[in-house]
């Protein structure tokens, strides 16, 4: 079966620093090379599949992340749901299942007015 999702790469040089996937409403595979690690990659990456999900009309994104990764997924504004644990390479794993709501910003024409019906949209 060939799974389709929505694949981002980061490079820096010639070299693939770090990657991310879209899929459906869950940020997957979110990896970034150690040695490029601590310098804003995993952000990029993530900010780039934020965008593509507003751009797709999702309300929410979900994220299984590695003890690892919880702490930048609580940086991107994500919450924790639960906890998993999962088998890997025949050792128990720990997962935190983590969710963000994305606020629709207001449409263009919308108009904000205050108790006195004052226009107050900056
Ligand atoms: C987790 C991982 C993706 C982070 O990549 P990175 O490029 O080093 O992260 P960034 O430098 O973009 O940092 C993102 C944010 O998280 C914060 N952050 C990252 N690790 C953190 C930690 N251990 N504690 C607190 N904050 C942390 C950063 O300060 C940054 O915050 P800011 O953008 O608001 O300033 C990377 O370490 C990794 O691939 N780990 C192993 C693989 C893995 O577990 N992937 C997840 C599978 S779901």
């Amino acid at each position: 079966m060939i799974e389709v999702t929505d694949g981002f790469v980061a490079t820096a040089g010639k070299a693939v620093v770090g990657w991310a996937n879209l899929d459906g409403d869950e940020v997957d595979q979110l990896y970034v090379d150690p040695d490029a690690g601590g310098q804003g990659v995993a952000r990029r990456l993530y900010e780039t599949i934020e965008a593509l999900a507003r751009a797709n009309g999702l309300d929410q994104l979900r994220a299984v992340a590695s003890l690892r990764a919880e702490p930048a997924f609580r940086r991107f504004g994500f919450r924790e749901v639960g906890t998993d644990q999962v088998a890997f390479n025949g050792l128990p794993f720990t997962v935190v299942r983590m969710a963000k709501h994305l606020d629709r910003p207001l449409p263009d024409q919308a108009v904000v007015r205050d108790g006195r019906g004052r226009d107050v949209a900056g």
